[in-house]
């Protein structure tokens, strides 16, 4: 079963005996074998499974201070008197992971035996380790072993949300992109909340030779997807309004930027509309009920007229319209571009962003849509860690209750010290990319099920479209490649 070519050394019980947790084996001369790769040791009717956490290199020949000294001072080379190639010897510290006895995974529990063979992880196993299902997204291959697709479920990422984060440049949305192309090909919608403007080359093949012919090796070929795009009405143009009616009185407090005391207005204005059941409330309508509220309630002039002027104002952007249906943004198969990367204010674009997922999050409580995906680019602008926005509660919602009605959120962020912390510790998986900011890492390594420190000390260094996978969607972080992709990626036009 186990190719000669793969076995890497010898369990020994040089100065720390194995444990039922870690072992130090002794690699034969000439391999080549780096830290963080996984090793099989077969023991009887069990297979544990490890992964290298330190190699040492030895000899005997070169211990002695002293001994080198003399013979530097001598001025002949130690090689010439010594045979110091036989000396040399190099250890692999491996922390054990896990256990099998065929299909069944456990806990470690048995120290394997010194002499026993070591081996470098096989392929069968690695997928049973990481969880890895035929029918899954191929993401990509094992960094490493590129022999190893990665195939990861859907429903640990849809369910169970996700985020994706690194630098910017690092491969954040062209992950994204692969992440979604799978998605689309199993027929799941998608719904891309796009501040940049940057996913609408979904609609095209991939057309950059070296992907080309990368993706043919995995027996891939390009492709373009079914694509719509909608644009905030604003200004005069745009294909996407808000219904006014609609609208949470939280969502047009912030829009129209006000003051507590103009809220507290506000609020009992709109609750007096809802009060008398009217259905479909009106900024004019609104106007002339502030008003009347005003002035039973004794609010001072300034107030009313303030208040007036800003929800006047609202009325002069153009955003209110008939709003949107739901069914219409999210159909099966297909992807749905958000596009907000139009000159719009960012409290105004934050609105959008709330009122798109609120109107989702109801649909799909109301079975009226299919279950859905909805990824949030530059996600910190919309759940921002400093600061209450209407969005971020909405974010926040979906991050916690999405999975009772099959909502999946997915965040993408370059700055993640400004991202909501709930929203990030809700994310049951995440990709992290290269990250090169020390505060970015340090406030992410609470969330991350990292198992060892070696890990995180990595994450600076990765290079571009090499993607951490760590959390619920494989038992245990591993990086991967990230493979091509098979329609046209647009980051690089920002
Ligand atoms: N997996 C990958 N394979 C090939 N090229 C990649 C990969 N990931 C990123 N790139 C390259 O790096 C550039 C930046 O990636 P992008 O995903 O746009 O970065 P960001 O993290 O800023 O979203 C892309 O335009 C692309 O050229
Ligand atoms: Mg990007």
């Amino acid at each position: 079963m186990h190719l000669k070519g793969n076995e890497l050394g010898i369990v020994v019980s040089h100065r720390k005996p194995p444990t039922h947790l870690s072992f130090i084996f002794q690699l034969n001369d000439d391999i080549d074998v780096k830290v963080g790769e996984f090793v099989e040791v077969p023991i009887g009717k069990y297979v544990l499974v490890g992964r290298i956490v330190l190699i040492t290199a030895y000899n005997e020949y070169l211990e002695n201070p002293e001994f080198i000294r003399d013979h530097m001072q001598r001025g002949l080379s130690i090689s010439a008197r010594f045979p110091i190639d036989i000396g040399r010897w190099r250890a692999a510290k491996v922390e054990i992971i896990a256990m099998f006895s065929g299909d069944r995974i456990h806990p470690p529990n048995i120290p394997p035996e010194p002499g026993e063979i070591v081996y470098r992880a096989g392929t069968e196993v690695l997928r049973k380790l990481l969880g890895i299902r035929e029918d899954g997204l191929f993401l990509g291959t094992m960094y490493g072993n590129s022999n190893l697709k990665v195939k990861i479920n859907p429903e640990s990422l849809v369910r169970l949300h996700f985020a994706v984060f690194g630098t910017t440049g690092s491969g954040k949305s062209y992950t994204v992109g692969v992440l979604v192309e799978e998605l689309l090909e199993k027929n799941f919608p998608v719904v891309i909340i796009d501040p940049h403007g940057e996913y609408f080359t979904f609609r095209e093949k991939n057309d950059d030779m070296s992907a080309v012919a990368k993706l043919s090796l995995l027996g891939l070929t390009t492709r373009g997807y079914p694509t719509q795009i909608f644009y905030p009405s604003y200004g005069g143009s745009g294909n996407l309004s808000l219904n006014f009616s609609q609208l949470n009185t939280d969502a047009i407090a912030e829009m129209a930027n006000l003051t507590p005391v103009m809220r507290d207005l506000l609020y009992l204005a709109m609750r007096n509309l809802r009060d008398s059941g009217i259905k479909k409330i009106t900024p004019d309508l609104l106007l002339s009920t502030v008003n009347e509220i005003a002035s039973k309630w004794g609010f001072y002039k300034k107030t009313t007229l303030t208040l007036s002027r800003n929800i006047s104002l609202l009325k002069e952007l153009g955003i209110f319209g008939t709003g949107f249906n739901p069914k219409d943004i999210v159909k099966p198969g297909q992807l749905t571009i958000i596009d907000l990367s139009g000159d719009i204010e960012e409290h105004i674009r934050r609105i959008f962003v709330g009122a798109i997922l609120q109107e989702l999050f109801n649909a799909r409580k109301k079975n009226l849509i299919p279950s859905l995906l909805v990824i949030v680019e530059e996600s910190h602008r919309f759940a921002p860690q400093e600061e209450d926005t209407y969005s971020k509660t909405v974010m926040r919602k979906i991050a916690r209750e999405g999975r009772k009605f099959g909502i999946g959120l997915g965040v993408v962020s370059q700055r993640i010290v400004g991202l909501d912390k709930d929203v990030i510790s809700q994310c049951g998986t995440k990709f992290i990319l290269r990250i090169d900011t020390k505060t970015d890492l340090d406030y992410l390594r609470p969330y991350l099920e990292i198992s060892s420190e070696e890990d995180a000390r990595r994450i600076p260094y990765l290079p571009t479209g090499v993607a951490m996978i760590t959390g619920r969607a494989t038992r245990y972080p591993i990086l991967i490649n990230v493979r091509p992709r098979k329609s046209k990626h647009g980051g690089s036009f920002i």
